[in-house]
């Protein structure tokens, strides 16, 4: 035998019955999102690599260090997308969104790539559900999103999630805030990292985000970007505080926050989880507002909002168990003869077509195993068709549970008859 050839480091299948958790969850996002007014954007999963350098920032990790970059036949630079926002915002440009309407409100689900080390809750590749928001200056619209997952989460049981925000300036006070770190850390640069010696002269808000021991002691004591605001961003900053207050969507001021992502401007939030099942990883969702980036990818000046959280994440906050959430079958048809085979394969086929849940046997099996089969798989009933029951016309169908049996007639009208009923009735 040839050697078996595994998935690449960091990407991982998702098998029933786990998918029926995703499935859940994405269906309860599809929910929601569409209920706030989002239309769903699918883009291509890769992109020019310029677009992320431009978008994301040259000096942010995800660019510097963590991009699945490639050449294609033609040489030209191309990236598999690390994330969605610089994706959609180059949509919503190349699609002449901003003269065709006033506000356009995405959301998105698909898989992202980071060369990152991994750790539970970190993939190389990992799939973001998200939503983006072009147009809107307000913070209401900030509120609105961060309430809107909140609606999410509860809807799917998810505990022990807090909203941490934030507001890391824009324009002049993003300059002096920026002049602030410089003259702090400074005198410390001997002792920070090369990484963050470097970001010291091209970014230094990067430094407040290093993860490396040394680093994290010194930034603890840097200056906090909320005492640069100027006081429109204040004003900002508090309308977004009073929204959420309104809703009741509860949400702690975190002064530390600084995304890893260059383009934010303004409100920044993370929801992070108090589970354990997510080791290391406690951020759940990452978001705020962009308003340079779309004019950054050479667009008019555009306001924007978004967030995406971490599909394996939330599954992991949320416990989600795919076997209790796995359709369980109505009804096995248990089989014995070719003819009896076909016979059930007709039936089963009407029976679906009513909306249940039906599966048949093909294999030339046992009946035992086969009623253990169907035990394990959790059906409801089973049906047990052999020559002997086609020649009569009639079979007996057991519930599994109570063990009772009753005789049905198996004319394939059967499928629109009292079988159907039979099976369609809850017991
Ligand atoms: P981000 O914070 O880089 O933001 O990622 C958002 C979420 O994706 C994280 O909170 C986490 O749940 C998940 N995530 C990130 N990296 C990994 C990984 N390696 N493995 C598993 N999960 C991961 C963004 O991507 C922004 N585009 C969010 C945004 C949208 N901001 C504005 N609009």
């Amino acid at each position: 035998m040839a050697d078996a050839i595994a998935s690449v480091k960091g990407m991982n299948d998702i098998l029933p019955p786990d998918s029926a958790a995703w499935q859940r969850l994405e269906a309860a996002a599809r929910g929601v999102f569409t209920a706030y007014g989002y239309g769903e954007i699918r883009t291509p999963i890769v992109e020019h690599t310029e677009l992320f350098a431009r978008g994301i920032g040259e000096s942010t990790d995800v660019v510097g260090k963590e991009m699945y970059t490639f050449e294609d036949r033609a040489q030209r630079s191309l990236t598999l997308r690390p994330e969605m926002t610089a994706g959609c915002a180059r949509a919503y440009l190349e699609h002449g969104l901003p003269g065709r309407e006033p506000v356009t409100r995405w959301w998105y689900g698909g898989p992202m790539f980071r060369y990152e080390r991994m750790q539970v809750g970190r993939y190389r590749q990992f799939w973001q559900l998200g939503a983006e928001c072009f147009g809107v200056a307000e913070p209401t619209l900030d509120a609105e999103q961060i309430a809107m997952l909140h609606a999410l989460f509860s809807q799917l049981g998810i505990a022990g999630l807090t909203a941490c925000i934030n507001n890391v300036g824009s324009g002049d006070d993003r300059v002096r805030y920026r002049e602030a770190l410089v003259t702090y850390f400074t005198p410390h640069a001997a002792s920070l990292c090369g990484d963050c010696r470097r970001r010291l002269a091209q970014n230094p808000l990067r430094i407040l985000d290093c993860k490396v021991d040394g680093c994290r002691a010194i930034a603890a004591d840097a200056p906090q970007p909320v005492a640069y605001l100027s006081d429109g961003t204040r004003a900002h900053f508090d309308g977004l505080q009073a929204a959420l207050g309104e809703m009741g969507i509860p949400y702690r001021l975190e002064p530390r926050l600084v995304r890893g992502l260059d383009y934010y401007t303004g409100t920044v939030f993370e929801i992070v989880s108090a589970s354990s099942a997510l080791g290391a990883q406690t951020t759940v969702v990452g978001g705020g507002r962009y308003d340079g980036l779309v004019e950054q990818l050479g667009g008019p000046p555009t306001p924007a909002f978004g967030f995406a959280f971490g599909v394996e994440r939330a599954l992991l906050a949320m416990g989600a168990d795919g076997a209790a959430l796995t359709a369980k079958p109505a009804l096995y048809l248990a089989t014995r003869g070719a003819a009896a085979r076909q016979r059930a394969t007709a039936l089963a086929q009407a029976l679906r077509g009513r909306g249940l849940v039906v599966e048949v046997e093909h294999r030339e099996v046992g009946m035992r195993a086969q009623f253990k089969r169907a035990e394990k798989l959790g059906s409801t009933w089973v049906l047990a068709l052999g020559d002997d029951e086609l020649a009569k016309g009639e079979a007996m169908v057991r519930h599994m549970a109570t063990r009772a049996e009753q005789p049905v007639s198996i004319a394939s009208a059967a499928a629109s008859g009292p079988l159907a009923e039979l099976l369609a009735t809850p017991r």
